[in-house]
């Protein structure tokens, strides 16, 4: 690859795994960093300072669930001190009007609150947490009265996507200007119950032609983003926009990758912000340099058009799926691993409803 490296534009901090929900879809790795292993506020500090000199634009406040940390309005400050953006992606199950008070001041900008269904019953279900329901509503109601603007993130799948119009609904209610409707993509815990959540085509047809619909009629009253389920594609995503290209990640104990599924493949060897700067890290480590551009792509994709459109899909895809990250993304209809997806889309006729709550240890 010989075309210039771009610096990146955003920088996702995931400040820690924990987190009062435990959604089976979480794309949380399986083995989830403990409370112990994660960065101490002085270390956040330290990235924050290199992303903004790097060049990276935006800041998403991740986790597991952000608002657990108590230093959080710290890093915000500090982020905001290097004149980062900051977002933050929150559950809403932990404080309110007063903690968003503190963060407005501290300098954030934005809210992205996480909703499971539009009824109390669905979503504590999925959430695995009585009550959760209950104080998202009043979450989202005060991130409203503090200001900030707000998108709501809906997760979507086989049980819960009959829900689809009422929870867009419950977004206008709510005075979000975004609604941000996403099918399941398989990593981590979403892998381990992809039995019970992939879609039937049927219902990711009804799905799709209900946001068409809804789209239309509430243009300039709410944005409707809308991702379709990887398994029903012909062709990939383009993920992370390109291995390497634009994002980079940085996990609760500090590992600096391009994506928040990368620690799965097994052979790539994770720098750690304490074995140097960022910049390093993003110019010069095999870990971001292997997948960059398309010198590194066997066919089918070395020699088709749409490599610089998709970058070949999903590098963690690949390797969860086909055993071989630098293997074209099995959702293509043109990989030679394409019936594995096939078969995973038999597997949603199957009526589990079983979720493996996501856990510690
Ligand atoms: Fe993308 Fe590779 Fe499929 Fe072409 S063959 S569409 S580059 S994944
Ligand atoms: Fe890692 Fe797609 S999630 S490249």
């Amino acid at each position: 690859m010989a075309s210039r490296i771009e610096p990146p534009l955003a920088l996702l901090a995931e400040v820690t795994h924990r987190c009062p929900l435990r959604c089976p879809y979480c794309s949380n790795p399986i083995e989830l960093d403990r409370a112990s292993h994660e960065l101490p506020e002085q270390e956040w500090r330290r990235v924050l300072t290199q992303a903004a000199a790097l060049g990276v634009l935006q800041v998403h406040f991740s986790g597991g669930e952000p608002m657990v940390r108590r230093d959080l309005a710290a890093l915000i400050g500090e982020a905001s001190r290097c004149g980062l953006y900051s977002n933050l992606i929150t559950s809403g199950t932990l404080g309110g009007e007063r903690e968003l008070q503190t963060f407005a001041a501290a300098g954030l900008k934005h809210v992205q609150l996480s909703f499971q269904d539009s009824t109390s019953n669905g979503g504590d279900r999925i959430a695995g947490l009585p009550r959760a329901h209950e104080k998202k509503i009043a979450f989202a109601k005060a991130v409203r009265a503090v200001g900030l603007p707000l998108t709501l993130n809906v997760v979507v799948h086989r049980q819960n996507v009959a829900g689809l119009a009422e929870m867009i609904e419950m977004a206008v209610a709510l005075q979000a200007r975004r609604i941000e409707i996403a099918h399941v993509q398989y990593y981590g815990w979403a892998l381990a119950n992809r039995g019970a959540l992939l879609p039937t085509r049927e219902q990711l047809d009804a799905a799709t032609g209900l946001v068409e619909t809804t789209r239309e009629r509430l243009k300039g009253v709410l944005t409707i983003d809308y991702v379709v389920p990887d398994y029903y594609a012909v062709r990939p995503k383009s993920c992370m926009n390109g291995w390497g290209r634009q994002f980079l990640n940085v996990t609760p104990a500090g590992k600096v990758v391009p994506c928040h599924a990368a620690q799965t493949i097994a052979d790539l060897v994770v720098p750690s912000v304490r074995d140097g700067s960022l910049a390093d890290i993003w110019y010069h480590s095999e870990a971001f340099n292997r997948f960059r551009g398309t010198g590194w792509m066997p066919e089918p994709c070395r020699s088709c058009d749409r490599r610089e459109i998709d970058w070949g899909g999903c590098r963690c895809q690949a390797f969860l799926l086909a055993g071989d990250a630098s293997r074209a993304d099995p959702v293509c209809s043109l990989s030679p691993d394409h019936s594995i997806i096939e078969t995973a889309r038999q597997e949603a006729q199957s009526l589990s409803h079983a979720f493996a709550y996501r856990h510690y240890g």
